[in-house]
């Protein structure tokens, strides 16, 4: 694993970029959301993206901009919700530790429902309504969110800051100091 890489995963609306900001606050490390990233190298939304080249297009470039930031150091990354579906993302994902962050359905679709980015960062996945989709979503890929989780945090009732603090204690020391001791599983 890499000495100086967290990935945050999880669900839309999870809290992913709020923690990632507060985290890399705290540790004094830089934050990316992959999913600005994506949009700035791409010139376009991901609701354009979409549009355009279809999700298969989009994951193509959400795995391209996973690729290139793992090349990065002391860095946190907010992933998207879906960059657990390929099999090479969640490969990528062992160079680091990964936190992955969840909370109850009817949460998640509250955040969502009020974030402003909403509408250009999280098209339509599925054929089912907002709120079954979200359930939908989760129940599919919890399995895939297990498999990568070094640590598993509900931020249903805790807030970014709590989190942030959460993840820092659970770090391994190495992550800080340059070492390599891979972490110990636990949730
Ligand atoms: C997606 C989640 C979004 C974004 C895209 C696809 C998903 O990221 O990558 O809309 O498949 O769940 P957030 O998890 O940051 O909302």
């Amino acid at each position: 694993m890499s000495p100086a890489l967290v990935f945050l995963i999880g669900p839309r609306g999870s809290g992913k970029s709020s923690v990632a900001a507060t985290l890399a606050e705290l540790i004094g490390w830089r934050w990316i959301d992959a999913d600005a990233e994506l949009e700035s190298r791409c010139g376009r939304s991901i609701r354009e993206v979409f549009q355009t080249e279809g999700e298969d297009g989009f994951r193509q470039h959400e795995a391209t901009v996973l690729a290139e930031l793992c090349l990065r150091e002391c860095v946190v990354i907010a992933t998207g919700g879906g960059c657990v579906l390929r099999e090479d993302n969640r490969q990528r994902l062992k160079q680091g530790f990964v936190v992955w962050l969840t909370a109850d359905p009817l949460t998640l679709w509250r955040r969502i429902s009020q974030d402003p980015l909403t509408a250009e960062r999280r098209p339509a996945l599925t054929g089912a309504d907002g709120q079954a989709e979200v359930a939908e979503l989760v129940r599919a890929r919890e399995p895939l969110y297990r498999a990568c989780a070094d640590v598993v945090l509900d931020t249903s009732e805790h807030s970014p800051a709590e989190i942030a603090r959460m993840i820092a204690a659970r770090l391994p020391q190495s992550s800080t100091t340059g070492g390599v001791d891979p972490p110990s599983r636990s949730e």
